[in-house]
């Protein structure tokens, strides 16, 4: 694509979200989730956090192995309540960035704030500045594009010595991976030293290839514009591209096959008017029409093709691959409806927990010849599931072990969240997990490489938790292959951190 054109884009993206959100009166939000807080103390995993700063040595037991030395780097929404105003989102929070470091003197844990442009104003004023996904405090200030409301709190990239910061429809934020300081909204390079792709929405799931370089998607929802990103190894762009896509729906992440993108675009349609009250407002749920899925070829962005799958909301995909006859195969979290996100997880700002119908995992298979799609149950529909991940070592190629959080069963009365760690391999169907206590709250866990060994032998699968009972935050490692034995070490910190959302493990 020539430079003009999407300059000629930039220019459409830079255009103001229209509708302007309403304000709402009255904030009772606050005393609302403090009074439901006294009653269900695990809802302290949406808490607020008490400062910028956190910084402490864990106190490690069990085992952890010589082998594994690295940095666990996660975000989520940190900052659910600011100025006098609590969030109407889950995802509405200012990011936090934190830390484990795992090394041969323990394992030390340090957090921070992204310091966005959105953060910085609201402390200039001195109050809410911005609508989010869900509600908009009073006398919201104007927009001059996504950015403004750019909340670094959904997940991180760590490519050619960089870190960033991600969000769903904005630039990556830098941020020093030593200090975890930030350094500003970044842009890659660009071969031929121009800046075409300066605020070009850089979505919070890049997918790295085999050759060391990253794709990525965003998402232009006022322009309906699909945006396509390649960058090499060396962190230079190498290819953008762009489709238009009518209606616009949320797509929140992608997988890669040897010769395709794919992305599944639910009936979430965009349609903005002028009294919505946050982003989600601007959006109409279609059961009746279809979840779109979309075919990009890699080596010619602009050629592409679309499927349909009944409708279905996705959040998550853990990997995809593709054979010599052109099958392409990969997995979801399949969620029947977005309730999760529209309803669910706006109610938990005000401490109400509310039922959402789960996500279960899928299998889908792509038949790129005959261009057909179709899709199967991978667990019983009594397993809920979300995060999915693979080992970083068959990324975008052929895998078998897939990692992921989970409920199943008969459950006691408690959080209600997802609380198993599982490990599902995808050809035999078989699943092992362990149940966390009910007293935690798992977040994300990780497929860690053991150095040296084959891709997906011999691994160990990392992840935090929120311990709501003792206030304190967990690091836990479980040797990948026998996660059903519970973990083999553990690292525990004098203090526990919201629920945040992804991660990647940095090996030293
Ligand atoms: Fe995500």
């Amino acid at each position: 694509m020539h430079r003009r054109e999407f300059t000629k884009m930039m220019g459409l993206l830079a255009l103001p979200w229209p509708g302007a959100a309403l304000a709402e009166a009255g904030d009772d939000w606050s005393a609302q989730f403090a009074r439901n807080l006294e009653e269900h103390p695990w809802l302290a995993a949406w808490g607020n956090i008490e400062r910028d700063h956190y910084q402490s040595e864990a106190e490690v037991s069990g085992n952890w192995p010589e082998a594994l030395r690295g940095v666990l780097y996660r975000t989520g929404p940190a900052q659910h309540e600011a100025h006098g105003w609590r969030n109407r989102h889950w995802f509405d929070g200012d990011g936090m960035m934190h830390a484990w470091r795992i090394g041969a003197d323990g394992v030390r844990h340090e957090a921070r704030l992204v310091e966005t442009a959105k953060l910085r104003a609201e402390r200039e004023a001195g109050r809410a500045l911005y609508p989010g996904l869900a509600g908009s405090p009073p006398d919201p200030a104007g927009l001059s594009g996504p950015d403004d409301l750019n909340l670094a709190n959904t997940s991180v990239l760590h490519h050619h010595g960089r870190l960033l910061a991600l969000w769903e429809a904005g630039s990556p934020y830098e941020i020093d991976p030593e200090t975890l300081a930030t350094k500003g909204p970044y842009r890659f390079p660009e071969a031929d030293g121009g800046s075409s792709m300066r605020g070009v929405p850089f979505s919070a799931h890049p997918r790295m290839d085999v050759d060391g370089s990253v794709w990525n998607f965003g998402y232009a929802s006022s322009a309906g514009l699909l945006v396509f990103w390649h960058i090499g190894a060396d962190g230079v762009l190498l290819r953008a591209g762009r489709i238009a896509v009518e209606p616009m729906t949320m797509p929140h992440d992608f997988v890669v096959t040897e010769r395709h993108l794919l992305l599944l675009l639910p009936p979430f349609h965009y349609r903005p008017r002028a009294n919505a009250t946050g982003f989600l407002n601007m959006h109409e749920w279609r059961p009746e029409d279809p979840c779109r899925v979309l075919v990009v070829d890699k080596n010619d962005l602009a050629s592409h093709y679309f499927l349909e799958l009944p409708a279905q909301w996705v959040f998550h995909f853990g990997n995809a691959w593709e054979d010599s006859a052109g099958i392409i195969r990969f997995d979801a979290a399949r969620a029947p409806d977005p309730g999760i996100m529209t309803d669910a997880f706006s109610a938990i700002m005000r401490g109400e927990a509310i039922a959402s119908r789960p996500a279960s995992h899928y299998a889908y298979r792509i038949d790129t010849r005959a261009r057909t799609v179709s899709e199967e149950p991978l667990v019983g529909s009594d397993v809920q599931t979300e995060f999915p991940c693979v080992d970083p070592g068959v990324g975008c190629r052929r895998y078998r072990k897939l990692v992921m959080l989970s409920r199943s069963g008969e459950q006691p009365l408690g959080h209600g969240a997802l609380n198993e760690v599982s490990m599902l391999d995808v050809e035999s169907g078989r699943r092992d997990f362990f149940r966390y206590p009910d007293s935690q709250i798992p977040e994300e866990h990780l497929y860690v490489p053991r150095p040296g060994s084959e891709p997906e032998s011999r691994g160990w699968i990392l992840g935090t938790a929120h311990d709501w009972r003792r206030g304190r935050q967990m690091l836990n490692l479980f040797h990948a292959d026998s996660v059903a034995e519970g973990p083999i070490a553990a690292a525990e910190l004098p203090y526990a951190m919201p629920l945040g959302l992804h991660g990647k493990f940095v090996a030293a």
